[in-house]
């Protein structure tokens, strides 16, 4: 195990944290922020998930902080209002940390890095893939539903966290720059890939204009709905969604597809042996269906029929993300990139993933005309 950085026992010796520590441990998950559970020493007092906000991402803790801070507010207001139990289950808790005598949402260390504190949800447990089409369905209910408690939020209180962050064009625009600085010597590896994604821009940044139309409404979205970013209890019951530094106003089709490419990936997102990555179709199919079984009382009919093009887009978006990070050298995945060719191979691994669903495209479209009430 990596040791523990001298920060996080900093914080811990000056008493930063508002209850005694027992012991401090590294949590695996994730692939944005730096991780630990801290584990309090009396039994009365709740536990906590230590993050190291990743400051290259999140350049406005102050707005992260706050927009966190009242989008968890407004989701346990609603759950509330529907006298639900446990609500310290059902949504994120963000916690204090005194500075001065005061209570802050976050500290700022003497490497210039921010960190933050949620309670910990205990009896929880994560699935860095989806185990199988139960779960799937589990999964779309989970994130139809976290969509349908935001319904009502206001949307102009949420700025914007990363701008442009599923502008397509922005993203090719961005890589384009990074392939013409070649700042770190990597474009003569990724040929293949940067043909891969120049042979596809018409197509998708058309499809990309059709998704974002105005006749397709902003909603208030997660933005980073992979699989792991549910929380579910011990016996495999949705408890909620975490991870919500990107939780922004969006188009719905980009939390669908993002889950479906993260969910229905036969592999990990790393592996490099390509053969082993495949799309696999009756996960997106039931993810699908449990989404809309919440969904079909708020999706419009234009959101409806666009969907089913999501995992396309987003397997695109993704794979020139990864290949941006890699010929940048590796800025945004910074805290996971654990040998210099990491970022590639992801990218790689996406374009595989793309060109498996590119084969399931009719059956992706059947898949949701289903739901349209004109259909029958
Ligand atoms: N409040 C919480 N209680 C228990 N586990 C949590 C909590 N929040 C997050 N986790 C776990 O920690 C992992 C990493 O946290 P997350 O906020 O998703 O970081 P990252 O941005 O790096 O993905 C999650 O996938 C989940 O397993
Ligand atoms: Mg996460």
């Amino acid at each position: 195990m990596k040791l523990i950085p001298k920060s996080v026992a900093e914080m811990v010796a000056v008493g930063l944290l508002p209850y005694p520590v027992k012991s401090i441990e590294e949590h695996k998950g994730g692939l944005i922020n730096h991780t630990f559970k801290i584990v309090t020493k009396n039994d009365s007092d709740p536990n906590f998930l230590l993050q190291k906000v990743n400051s290259y991402i999140f350049k406005d803790v102050d707005l992260l902080q706050s927009n966190i801070r009242i989008v968890t507010d407004y989701i346990r207001n609603e759950l509330d209002k529907q006298s639900l139990p446990n609500l310290n289950r059902r949504v994120l808790s963000p916690g204090c940390i005194l500075s001065n005598g005061e209570c802050k949402s976050y500290y700022w260390d003497h490497d210039c890095d921010y960190w933050r504190l949620y309670e910990y949800i205990e009896d929880s447990k994560t699935y860095n893939s989806i185990p199988n089409n139960d779960m799937a369905f589990k999964g779309g209910v989970t994130l139809a539903s976290f969509h349908k408690t935001l319904l009502g939020f206001p949307k102009d209180k949420l700025p914007d966290i990363i701008p442009n962050f599923h502008n397509l064009k922005k993203r090719i625009e961005s890589l384009m720059v990074k392939i013409k600085d070649d700042k770190f010597g990597r474009v003569t590896n990724a040929k293949k890939e940067i043909e891969f994604i120049n042979d596809n821009i018409d197509e998708y940044v058309k499809l990309h204009e059709i998704l974002t139309s105005t006749n397709i409404p902003k909603r208030v979205i997660h933005q980073d709905p992979k699989f792991n970013n549910i929380l579910f209890d011990l016996n495999d019951n949705p408890l909620c969604m975490v991870d919500l530094d990107t939780v922004m106003v969006g188009h719905l089709y980009s939390d669908i597809g993002d889950a479906i490419r993260t969910g229905a990936n036969s592999t990990v997102e790393d592996n490099p042996d390509l053969n082993q990555t495949n799309f696999i179709f009756e996960i997106y199919q039931s993810y699908i269906n449990g989404y809309l079984s919440i969904a079909k009382d708020f999706i419009t009919l234009n959101e409806l029929h666009s969907i089913y093009i999501s995992p396309l887009i987003m397997t695109y978006e993704q794979s020139i993300r990864f290949l941006s990070d890699y010929i940048n050298g590796d800025k945004y995945y910074k805290y996971k990139t654990e040998y210099p060719d990491h970022n590639l191979v992801r990218a790689k691994n996406q374009i595989r993933l793309f060109e498996q669903m590119v084969l399931n495209r009719e059956k992706l479209k059947d898949t949701v005309i289903k739901f349209d009430p004109s259909f029958f």
